[in-house]
C-alpha cells in the first residue's frame, strides 16, 4: 500500500478548491498542498480549509507551496487554466489552456515527481494528451478527469427517472467530455438487470433514453448559463478517482486513458471504462459497442485527433 498520502493540487480556483473541500471531507489523505499563481489567495485557501479541520473525519496538513512540493507527491491533479464562459465549448480553450498545462507539467516533473497525475483542465481529454507527451511518465500514470462527471451526471437522472439509487446504475458515458459523447446503452444495467429491458417491461419510450444523454451533454452549459462555471460535481468525481488510485482499489471509472489500438484508435486520450488502481490505469474494458455507437466513437476521436495534429503536437514541440 502507498505509506504516505500527499496529493498536491495545482490550480486553487473554483474546482481544485471544490475537490480539496471534498478531498477533506472524505479523508484518506494526510496532506494537500495548493500551487497556483495566484499565491495570496492560495494561503488563504488553505487557511479557510484548515479551520474546518477538527471536525473532518481525519487531521490533514494542509498549505500554500510550490512545484517542489510534487516531488514526494503520490497524485497531482491539476485543475489550472481557463473555463468556459457561457455558450462556450470546452475546445475552444484548447490552444490557451495547452500552453499553461504544458508549463505547469514541466514544473511538477522538474520536482522529480514519479507518482501519477490527474488532469481536470478542459478540454480534458486534449489537456491529457498535453501531460502525457511533456511529462514522459508512462501513459498509464497520466489520467484525464474523462467522462466520470458525465457518467455520474447519467446515473443520477437514470435514478431520478427509474426511481433507483444512482448507486445501483450501471451505466457509462464513453468519448470525448464534451458535445460529442455516447452511451453504450446495451452495456447498461440497473444493479443486473438490462436498461434496455426495463423500459420494454414497464413500456417507458425509448426517446426518453437519448433525452437523458442530450441533458448530460448540454448539463455544463446549462450550469455555466446559470452560475458561470461548474466545480462541485467534477470536485467529487476528482476525489473518486484519486481514492481509486490511494487505495488500489481496482476500480472500473470511465476516466480519459491512452488508446493503443483498443476500440480501433490509436494515440490519444479518451474516456471509456478503465480499471484504476494504485498505479494509475491498470487495464481498459474493451466493449463491443454497435454500429452506431462505434461511428460516434470514431467521430468523438475524430475531433480530437484533428486537434491535437494542427494545434497541439506544434505546442509540445515547441521549445
Ligand atoms: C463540466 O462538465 C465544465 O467540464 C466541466 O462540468
Amino acid at each position: 500500500m502507498i505509506e504516505k498520502r500527499k496529493l498536491v493540487i495545482v490550480g486553487a480556483g473554483f474546482v481544485g478548491m471544490s475537490a480539496a473541500y471534498s478531498f477533506v471531507n472524505q479523508g484518506g489523505i494526510e496532506e494537500i498542498v495548493l500551487i497556483d499563481i495566484d499565491t495570496e489567495k492560495t494561503k488563504g485557501e488553505a487557511m479557510d480549509l484548515s479551520h474546518g479541520l477538527p471536525y473532518a473525519p481525519q487531521k490533514i496538513e494542509i498549505k500554500a507551496g510550490d512545484y517542489d512540493e510534487c516531488k514526494d507527491a503520490n497524485i497531482v491533479v491539476i485543475t489550472a487554466g481557463l473555463n468556459q464562459k457561457p455558450g462556450q465549448s470546452r475546445l475552444e480553450l484548447t490552444v490557451a489552456n495547452a500552453k499553461i498545462v504544458k508549463e505547469i507539467t514541466e514544473n511538477i516533473m522538474k520536482s522529480g515527481f514519479d507518482g501519477v497525475i490527474v488532469v481536470a483542465s478542459n478540454p480534458v481529454d486534449i489537456m491529457s494528451y498535453v501531460v502525457s507527451k511533456v511529462s514522459g511518465l508512462p501513459t498509464n500514470r497520466v489520467i484525464g478527469s474523462g467522462t466520470v462527471l458525465d457518467t455520474a451526471r447519467l446515473r443520477y437522472l437514470l435514478g431520478e427517472y427509474l426511481q433507483v439509487a444512482s448507486k445501483n446504475i450501471n451505466a457509462y458515458i464513453l468519448g470525448e467530455h464534451g458535445d460529442s459523447s455516447l452511451v453504450p446503452w446495451e452495456h447498461c444495467y440497473v444493479g443486473c438487470k438490462k436498461i434496455l429491458d426495463i423500459m420494454k417491461d414497464n413500456n417507458y419510450p425509448i426517446e426518453d433514453l437519448k433525452e437523458i444523454h442530450d441533458k448530460v451533454w448540454k448539463s455544463a452549459y446549462e450550469i455555466i448559463e446559470k452560475k458561470r462555471a461548474t466545480y462541485y460535481g467534477i470536485g467529487m468525481a476528482l476525489t473518486r478517482i484519486v481514492k481509486a488510485i490511494l487505495n488500489d482499489e481496482n476500480s472500473i471509472l470511465t476516466v480519459s486513458t491512452y488508446l493503443e489500438n483498443q476500440y480501433g484508435q490509436d494515440g490519444l486520450y479518451i474516456g471509456v471504462p478503465t480499471i484504476i488502481n494504485r498505479n494509475g490505469v491498470k487495464q481498459l474494458l474493451n466493449l463491443d459497442l454497435e454500429k452506431g455507437e462505434q461511428e460516434k466513437l470514431n467521430k468523438s476521436c475524430s475531433i480530437i485527433k484533428d486537434i491535437i495534429k494542427n494545434d497541439i503536437d506544434p505546442i509540445i514541440t515547441q521549445k
